[in-house]
């Protein structure tokens, strides 16, 4: 079999690369990416002199580029977890999150199309059914709670699965979704809560929790994710949205408590700071239907997740330095400097 991956160089779609080629070493994997800012080749530098694998610097919009590389592979199956990723660049600048996510997506279902009708998984988010109340533990999102966005991130998610929908009863392309609640594990760009934290610990810097950090958010170890996409894409069925999560929420000051605890640093690091515009109160999944279909259940406690998760940071100091030494460090300075 052969699967292009998009968003390969990205934290999942590398997870998942690297997950793929140990389970299914017979199967070729394709990478498109584009390498924007969360793009890291350093990522994929384990798998690159695999003979089964081919890179391929992309943008997903590039219709003519993405065509030439379906005619040159002939996939099988087709596996986007491209897109534009973070919820406050959203809120800073739109555009590019409807490019990439949406026109994205669409030019993707379109190579499937052309190319004989090709197998097309959608990598979505728990962010497009909005928030629950933080008083209403009860509350989970099912595959039956309605769409109902916040952020231009969520909704251009939102939007590209509304397509794949239609790309389906329109076209009949053979196409599953899975929505997943939050990550966390190695090659997370440390733009994001968990690895922020790590690396600002570890950098004896503030770390800039959000209001007062009682939004919660339902954490999946990554690989947990890349196995529910494998058992999704092999036996899921044609048309279905499954949602994928590991009844594990967290209230964010929680998380960064315990991060400064493994790191044996001190609380008067936190730094309360000025709340995220339209802030999601809480995320939390009913992973139901995967389980009771596909027999998906999460493998990875929190506490062991979590232990991985800094000593991978902890042993893998170059890759993040890097990162957090380049342009990142303007970006950090716009984002937080004046919060
Ligand atoms: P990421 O930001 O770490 O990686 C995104 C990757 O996509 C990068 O390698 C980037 O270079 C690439 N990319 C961006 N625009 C592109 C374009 N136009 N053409 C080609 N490549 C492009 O994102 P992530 O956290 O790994 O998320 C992957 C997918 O999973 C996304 O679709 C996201 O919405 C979804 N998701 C993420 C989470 C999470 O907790 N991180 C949870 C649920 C769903
Ligand atoms: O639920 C799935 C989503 O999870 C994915 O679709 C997104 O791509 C992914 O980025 C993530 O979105 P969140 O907004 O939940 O993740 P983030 O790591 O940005 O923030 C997690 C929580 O921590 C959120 O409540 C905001 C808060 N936060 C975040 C940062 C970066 C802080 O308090 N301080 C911070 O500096």
């Amino acid at each position: 079999m052969t699967i292009i991956v998009t968003g390969g160089a990205g934290f999942i779609g590398g997870n998942f690369i690297h997950y793929h080629l140990k389970k299914h070493p017979e199967d070729r994997v394709v990478c498109i990416d584009k390498l924007t800012y969360a793009g890291n080749l350093s990522t994929l530098v384990p798998v690159m002199d695999n003979p089964n694998f081919r890179f391929c610097k992309l943008d997903i919009c590039d219709r003519e580029g993405v065509f030439k590389v379906f005619e040159e592979e002939k996939p099988d199956t087709v596996i986007n977890f491209a897109a534009e990723s973070h919820v406050d660049r959203s809120i800073d600048n739109p555009g590019i999150f409807l490019q990439t996510n949406i026109i994205g997506t669409a030019t993707m279902m379109d190579s499937c199309r052309a190319f004989g009708n090709i197998r097309y998984h959608q990598v979505s988010t728990d962010e497009v059914y909005g928030d629950l109340p933080l008083d209403r533990p009860d509350l989970f999102f099912t595959e039956e709670t309605p769409i109902h966005t916040s952020s231009p991130y969520s909704s251009s998610k939102a939007g590209a699965d509304l397509l794949v929908q239609a790309y389906h009863r329109t076209y009949g392309l053979p196409v599953t979704i899975s929505r997943c609640s939050n990550n966390y594990g190695p090659y997370h760009f440390p733009e994001k809560l968990i690895p922020l934290m790590i690396a600002n610990c570890l950098n004896d810097k503030p770390l800039p929790v959000y209001g007062e950090g009682k939004n919660v958010r339902d954490w999946l170890y990554v690989e947990d994710h890349c196995k529910a996409i494998d058992l999704i894409v092999r036996k899921g069925r044609i048309g279905e949205v499954y949602n994928v999560g590991g009844h594990n929420e967290m209230a964010n000051i929680d998380i960064v408590k315990l991060i400064i605890k493994e790191l044996g640093k001190s609380e008067d690091l936190i730094t309360y700071v000025t709340d995220r515009k339209g802030h999601d109160l809480r995320y939390a999944i009913d992973p139901t239907k995967i389980h009771q279909e596909l027999g998906w259940l999460p493998e990875t406690k929190f506490a062991d997740g979590i232990k991985k998760t800094i000593q991978w940071y902890l042993d893998h100091r170059e890759w993040w330095e890097e990162i957090i030494s380049g342009e990142y460090q303007h970006y950090y300075e716009k984002m937080y400097g004046n919060r």
